[in-house]
């Protein structure tokens, strides 16, 4: 059977990268975390005390930088130059700001194409903010989630309860909300629903819910 290409889109905490590594498993498909690479040039970029409003700094960092996506039991680890980042990039210092690294136009050029190479033989989960529109703009199947900020706000509190981390709901609010709105306004290939996508809405959905939803969704393209 032909593998197909499912791209998944969404603000931050509608639960993308949760459902997408389901969805790849059960379905023996690749699975692509493209903020995991935004955020992992943005995390080398501080380390280097790059700055993060300079493009064309950013993009020449990220052409002599190894990103590197490999997939572990306790999902997909992040390397970089042959370190492994994983958790480092979920910490506040590059979540608070990698939507200004990833606004820039020649940044997104080299990172859409690195992308596209990975998804170009199909068999792809890939999740991010445009991969439904610019970099698999001819995915059989585009889904995107939603949830109200609330929602979101309040799933990353639980998950930073249970790592043992402080977490206060009202910033969390405040971040995610600034975040959505970045990557909506930006100019380059802002967080857009593409036309064909299915718009799932999350916040009164269960994990495996949604990833039923998304695997039966993707067997009937399949069948198409
Ligand atoms: O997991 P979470 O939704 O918090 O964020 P992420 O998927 O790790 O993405 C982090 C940031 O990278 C987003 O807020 C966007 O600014 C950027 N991003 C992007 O611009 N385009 C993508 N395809 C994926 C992420
Ligand atoms: O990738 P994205 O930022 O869109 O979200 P995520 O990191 O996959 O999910 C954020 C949190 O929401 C995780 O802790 C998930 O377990 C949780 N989640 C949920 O409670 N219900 C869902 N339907 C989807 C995700």
């Amino acid at each position: 059977m032909n593998k197909i290409s499912i791209a998944i889109d969404g603000p931050a905490g509608a639960g993308k990268s949760t459902v997408a590594k389901i969805v790849a498993e059960k379905m023996s498909y690749i699975y692509v975390d493209t903020g995991a690479m935004y955020r992992a040039l943005t995390y080398k970029a501080l380390e280097e005390n790059i700055n993060i409003q300079n493009d064309q700094a950013l993009a020449d960092l990220l052409s002599n930088t190894a990103i590197e996506l490999s997939p572990s039991k306790t999902g997909q680890l992040v390397i970089v130059d042959g370190k492994d980042i994983t958790n480092i990039i979920r910490e506040d210092a590059v979540t608070n700001t990698v939507s200004t690294v990833a606004a820039h136009r020649l940044v997104r050029e080299k990172m859409v194409k690195q992308q596209k190479a990975l998804g170009q033989a199909g068999g792809v989960v890939m999740d991010g903010r445009d991969i439904g529109t610019e970099v698999l703009p001819n995915a059989e199947l585009k889904v995107f989630l939603v949830a109200s900020v609330e929602v979101r706000a309040e799933r990353r509190h639980l998950e930073n309860i249970e790592k043992g981390y402080a977490s206060d709901l009202e910033k969390l609010k405040k971040e995610i909300s600034l975040r959505d709105q970045q990557d909506s306004e930006r100019e380059v290939s802002p967080l857009r629903k593409a036309e064909d996508a299915i718009e799932i809405d999350t916040s009164f959905l269960s994990i495996s819910e949604v990833a039923d939803q998304i695997y039966q969704l993707a067997n009937e393209r399949m069948g198409d």
